[in-house]
């Protein structure tokens, strides 16, 4: 619980006092409880909420000028290293790493979850082929809520955990289904006998024609770490909407969908996509120089850099850049591409342009090139970042339904027109 220090901020205002409470968490700064601003007549005003702690959260804490990422208190490094992606779930859902029983538990928990209603598997007939693959997801998650809404109360504490199982454990199958989709291939159901990451390589790259296809162990560890790379990360824009979408009693299955929407944007989760386009238009190091040129000028951005709050080196992309080294090398891969994307950091890390706005690779950066050695097409990318963060927008619907909360509502600056008739 965060604790009253006792110290107060004052506004003056108008001639007046207002004592603003100050509140500490265990980590990062403190905050001041702006709700009696209200009371004078005004409102705080945050575009972006750059400054703005919309909730309390024990999942992630994130310290942007470290560049620390801890999920319930252990770094992401270690567990990137040290754990699997189900066990990093179970953490972000439970508050603590499962012990060898709960584990196993939590594995045939999942794996007994991870076939979807066959009615689902229509839903995908209504796309193009060509549609992009986050639409897709957009419609057939935001579709799962038609199946599990009637009887559903979010009040009660087994319904929502059900719901946190059901959805770690479904879309995988789902992801791997919108992909087989697009290329018109017959989708591969889940099995029991493989583990989580394996399960949805198996799912995206076998076929009925190949009965003993069997997945690369090197692949599958790649996969399960970055699944675990993207598995939370505190209130960014698409864990806020579904805290915002759930915070009106919505269904969690329509919340995940709108999370899922709000991370398709380039400027969230689509970066690693647009960075895997990026690297193609600029197709060889002798052209970087007149790209670095373009994105001074602000006519593009330097995909896969800056971020909101890491003004150092985002903790994931030096993990993602360890991952890409093992896998390319595992595989005798020799990708121009991976020595593209490092003469693009080494310019930007030595450029001042990008050191006085503290700009730094972010999570996005890397993570196309081994995506792409592991055979996942670019417009599939930022699938993958949808299912992994599926259990870190859970975790935060769940932690909000816990407790007390209040329906989300922002307010705003009008500077729109005053009143006025219609005159016929
Ligand atoms: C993710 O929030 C999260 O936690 C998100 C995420 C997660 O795990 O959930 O970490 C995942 O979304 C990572 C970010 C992926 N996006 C990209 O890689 C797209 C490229 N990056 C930018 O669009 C940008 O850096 C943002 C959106 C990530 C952050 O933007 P901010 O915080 O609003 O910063 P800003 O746009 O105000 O930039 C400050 C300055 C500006 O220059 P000036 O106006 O001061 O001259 O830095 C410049 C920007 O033009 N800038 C960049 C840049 N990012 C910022 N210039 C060139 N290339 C860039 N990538």
């Amino acid at each position: 619980m965060s604790e009253a220090t006792g110290k107060k901020a004052v506004l003056e205002l108008d001639g007046k006092k207002i004592e603003l409470p100050i509140y500490s968490g265990t980590l990062g700064p403190d905050v001041i409880d702006v709700k009696d601003v209200l009371a004078s007549g005004h409102f705080t005003f945050d575009p972006g909420f750059m400054a703005t702690a919309s909730c309390e959260s024990k999942i992630t804490f994130i310290d942007g000028d470290k560049g620390i990422l801890l999920h319930r208190g252990y770094p992401i490094d270690q567990l990137a290293t040290q754990a699997s992606y189900l066990e990093t779930c179970y953490l972000l859902l439970s508050g603590e790493l499962p012990t060898a029983e709960q584990k196993t538990d939590f594995e045939n928990k999942v794996r007994n979850h991870t076939m979807v209603h066959d009615q689902v598997s229509r839903f995908f007939n209504g796309f193009r082929r060509d549609a992009h693959p986050m639409a897709v997801m957009c419609g057939v998650v935001g579709a799962l809520s038609a199946f599990y809404h009637n009887g559903f109360d979010v009040e009660n504490v087994d319904h929502r955990e059900i719901t946190a199982v059901r959805l770690v454990a479904k879309i995988p199958t789902l992801a791997a289904w919108t992909y087989k989709y697009t290329i018109g291939q017959p989708f591969v159901y889940p099995r029991n006998d493989l583990s989580y990451a394996e399960n949805f390589l198996y799912m995206m790259f076998a076929t009925p024609a190949d009965r003993d296809y069997k997945v690369n162990p090197i692949l599958a560890k790649a996969m399960d770490r970055i699944f675990t790379l993207h598995a939370d990360h505190e209130q960014n824009a698409s864990t806020s909407t579904v805290r915002l979408a759930g915070s009106t009693g919505a269904n969690p299955y329509a919340c995940i969908a709108a999370g899922i929407a709000a991370l398709w944007g380039p400027a969230h989760g689509g970066a690693n996509e647009a960075v895997l386009k990026m690297l193609d238009e600029i197709g060889s190091v002798e052209n970087v120089a007149p790209f670095m040129e373009k994105v001074k000028t602000k006519e593009v951005k330097l995909m896969g850099f800056g971020h909101r709050v890491y003004k150092n080196f985002d903790p994931r992309a030096k993990v993602m850049k360890e991952t890409c080294d093992e896998v390319l090398s595992a595989l005798g891969i020799n990708d121009p591409q991976l020595e593209l994307a490092m003469e693009l950091e080494r310019i930007a890390l030595s450029d001042p342009y990008f050191i006085e706005r503290k700009l730094y690779p972010n999570v996005d950066f890397y993570s196309g090139i081994i995506l792409k050695a592991i055979g996942i097409p670019t417009e599939m990318f930022t699938v993958i970042f949808a299912l992994a963060r599926t259990v870190g927008w859970i975790s935060h619907w769940l932690e909000m339904h816990s407790g007390p909360y209040k329906i989300g509502r922002p307010r705003q600056l009008y500077t729109g027109s005053t009143q006025r008739d219609i005159k016929r």
